[in-house]
């Protein structure tokens, strides 16, 4: 009989886009998808383990599928496979049937008929130099938006950093194969397409880089949105600033972590740009593109981080002014440079501190933004047709990635309408269609 998984995904964007490569593979190998975790015989959690707080979620979900149905096999995929490996299997407490890392997914369906053979534990976290699943054909959920991972791994080693270990080496997909993907994916009907890698602008393949690359996915007949993330401050290329100001497809937004604003800690997160370095992107950017809405990764509390450093992180954040920015406290990852060199000395009670006041700080900006484009004219792209809190709102995007919602018409999902801002919140615009 044909056996049943259910997918559950945490983590990012890249997790996300490995699912739906995950659920083509199973497919094609005679395993159904179920969207009902009951309904399952298998349960896979795609797991993230880049803070602390991921790993305890899948360990208490882990309890929680066995309790409600004792016979589902349970398998964990992603980062977390990677990154403990067998001990998961040898975990006490913890029933884990196999595991698969984030370069494995192929290997799944013969990892799976041996378990089902022989009841033994089955694993493979081997990570490779050259998978890309250029040749799989992700099973996408039907919307506007499609994720196409670009490059997969990271070469940087931020110290402080997991996701080296997690995904290997950095690759690049070749080109003409993400060209020919999008052009498919505009036949299939989604309007935007977001570009995914650890850190796009190390985008490498032959001759082509990546404003290359975005500008043949550019040239693509039919795509209306291009997004990307992340590209990584140190080497952000003018040419792609100028490249997204020419093209009215490519968005005009960009997010682009700073992680801390002090040299000394940016240092010791091996980061590579000093504070004025990345101030002084910001305003090549804005000086080339007013538009450009800029968003940030920001980390708290990193080793030694003194409360005169943090400050040089808030000076930045003021004078930027991000249109929005994700704070993290400084989370401690075994066998990362920074656990194995410096001991995570910041108390929790400063990093909780620290991580409040700046939160403030962001979302009095973010407001403040949001507010000044009370009464303009947005061209939004209806994403929704329904909100959170109500049937009769729709909503959608700006090219800048502001959400907007809107009273329900005859409006369809892919539809670009314009309307007039009337209100705003720190995350949302209230418009009216023109
Ligand atoms: N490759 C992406 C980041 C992936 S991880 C990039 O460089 O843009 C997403 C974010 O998680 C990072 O930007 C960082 O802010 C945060 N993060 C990573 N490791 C962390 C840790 N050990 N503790 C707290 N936050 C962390
Ligand atoms: Fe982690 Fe740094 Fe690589 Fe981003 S660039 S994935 S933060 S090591
Ligand atoms: Fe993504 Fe988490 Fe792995 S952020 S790369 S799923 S550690």
């Amino acid at each position: 009989m044909t056996k049943k998984v259910f997918i559950e995904t945490y983590g990012c964007q890249m997790n996300v886009y490995d699912s739906e490569l995950v659920k083509s593979i199973l497919t094609d190998n005679k395993f159904a998808i179920t969207p009902i975790e009951d309904q399952a015989d298998i349960v896979m959690l795609n797991t993230c383990s880049v803070r602390d707080n991921a790993n305890r979620k899948i360990y208490n979900r882990v309890h929680e599928i066995k309790q409600k149905k004792a016979d589902s096999l349970i398998g964990i995929l992603g980062c977390m496979a990677t990154n403990f490996k067998t001990d998961l299997l040898d975990k006490k407490g913890l029933k884990i049937d196999f595991i698969a890392g984030p370069d494995s997914y192929k290997t799944l369906p013969t990892l799976l008929s041996s378990l089902l053979k022989t009841g033994e534990k089955q694993y493979d976290v081997t990570l490779s130099e050259f998978e890309t699943y250029s040749d799989i054909s992700p099973s996408r959920k039907d919307g506007i938006n499609a994720w196409i991972a670009i490059m997969r791994g990271c070469n940087n080693f931020c110290t402080f950093c997991v996701v080296p270990y997690t995904r290997g080496r950095e690759r690049s997909r070749d080109p003409f194969n993400i060209v020919e993907e999008v052009k498919q994916l505009v036949k299939e009907g989604y309007k935007q397409v977001t570009l995914l890698g650890q850190n796009v602008n190390s985008y490498k393949s032959d001759d082509y880089d990546f404003t290359d690359l975005v500008k043949m996915v550019s040239d693509v007949e039919g795509i209306e949105r291009i997004r990307y993330t992340s590209p990584h401050p140190k080497d952000y290329p003018e040419k792609l600033i100028k490249l997204m100001t020419e093209r009215d497809n490519i968005c005009n937004q960009i997010h682009m972590p700073l992680q801390a604003g002090n040299d000394r800690i940016l240092h010791k997160m091996n980061r590579t740009y000093t504070k004025q370095e990345f101030l002084d992107l910001v305003k090549q950017i804005r000086s080339i593109n007013p538009k450009m809405a800029l968003s940030t990764d920001i980390i708290l509390g990193f080793p030694t981080e003194t409360e005169e450093e943090f400050q040089d992180t808030i000076d930045v954040v003021k004078q930027v002014e991000f249109d929005s920015a994700f704070i993290f406290k400084y989370s401690e990852r075994p066998n990362t440079r920074a656990a194995m060199k410096f001991p995570d000395d910041v108390s929790e009670e400063t990093k909780k501190d620290r991580i409040i006041r700046l939160n403030d700080i962001q979302n009095e900006i973010s407001l403040k933004k949001n507010e000044a484009l009370i009464g303009s004219t947005q061209e939004v792209l209806i994403e929704e047709l329904k909100t959170k809190k109500s049937e009769n709102e729709i909503q959608g995007r700006t090219d800048c990635n502001r959400i907007v919602i809107l009273d329900k018409n005859d409006e369809k999902i892919g539809d670009k309408v314009f309307c007039k801002i009337i209100g705003a919140s720190r995350n949302v615009l209230k418009g009216i269609v023109r």
